[in-house]
């Protein structure tokens, strides 16, 4: 079994350094798909209270072979319930619908400016971190200017920021604010959907040179970054490729033609926290 390093967050909490993904793996099949993940050695699983899979995730949790204290489970408020008492609620039935005790992470969603509620949400996070219905309090998708505003008016920083990074859009600004600031980057999208990014000269050249394939070598540079990555797949076989990282290491100069990939506009889908807002 793949043997994943973990990290420690600014809270204390132990987390691992790669994890699955669970965006539209519902169902019976998304059951399947992420008891196979645990079953093969995925000890993170990301889901989401916009998912709706937050049900998935739990069935599969029980029916895996492994106890639920070794597993690191995430899920995220949405921006619709950033009020106080809407997101204790919230989180409450997140956990209800998982029927687990406690989240090891829970997330803001997206920030949601022009709303502008989410300093009141994360004091509902810290809270429910107080009364042990999370273990550590984290955000998605949160610019700089949004992080310094949580610490001015609660004093606390988010432990993860979870937000969008790949080679296309390798966040270079915002991870050296977090490492900064003590702030752990979380990578979403990782592979980029691979719409084509696995298929990219750079990438089919280090994967040939390496003789790995082109999602190890972008999940490589992630852990190299020092960045969480989690991704998603279905697939029993890729799952374990995913994993399979751990055992290789990237030369500074191929770190570095990775990430003369990014892009000014690498967004995929111009997703710009400052004003994007998801409910
Ligand atoms: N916080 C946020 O706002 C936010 C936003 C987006 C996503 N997320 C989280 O981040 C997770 C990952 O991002 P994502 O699902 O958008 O995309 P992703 O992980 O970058 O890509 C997933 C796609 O890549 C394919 N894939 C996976 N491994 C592969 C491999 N080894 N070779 C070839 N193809 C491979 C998968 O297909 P198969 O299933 O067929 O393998 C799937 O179509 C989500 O599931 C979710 O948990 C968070």
């Amino acid at each position: 079994m793949v043997q994943i390093p973990t990290t420690y967050l600014n809270d204390g909490t132990e987390v691992p350094m790669i994890g699955l993904g669970t965006a539209n793996l519902k169902g019976f099949q998304g059951v399947n798909a992420i008891k196979s993940a645990i079953n093969i050695g995925y000890r993170l699983l990301d889901t989401a209270y916009n998912y709706e899979n937050e049900g998935a995730v739990g069935r599969a949790i029980k029916e895996s072979a492994v106890s639920r204290k070794e597993l690191f489970v995430t899920s995220k408020l949405p921006g619709r319930y950033h009020q106080y008492d809407q997101a204790i609620q919230t989180i409450q039935e997140s956990l209800y619908r998982a029927d687990l005790d406690y989240y090891d992470l829970y997330l803001i969603h997206w920030p949601n400016p022009n709303q502008d509620r989410y300093v009141e949400a994360w004091q509902a996070l810290l809270d429910a971190k107080k009364w042990g219905l999370i273990r550590s309090a984290g955000v998605c998708n949160f610019l700089p200017e949004h992080l310094t505003r949580l610490k001015e008016e609660t004093g606390v920083l988010p432990s993860i920021n979870q937000v969008e990074l790949h080679p296309y859009f390798n966040q270079n600004e915002q991870r050296q604010w977090h490492e900064q600031n003590g702030v752990m980057t979380q990578s979403w999208s990782p592979l980029a959907l691979n719409k084509d990014l696995l298929d990219h000269e750079i990438i089919r050249l280090l994967a040939e040179k390496y003789h790995r394939t082109g999602a190890q070598i972008v999940l490589r540079w992630h852990y190299q970054l020092n960045s969480i990555s989690i991704p998603r797949s279905s697939n029993p076989k890729r799952q374990l490729e995913n994993i399979s990282i751990f055992d290789f290491e990237l030369m500074e100069e191929d770190m570095e033609l990775i990430n003369n990939m990014t892009l000014v506009d690498g967004r995929m889908n111009n997703l710009n926290p400052a004003e994007y807002e998801e409910f």
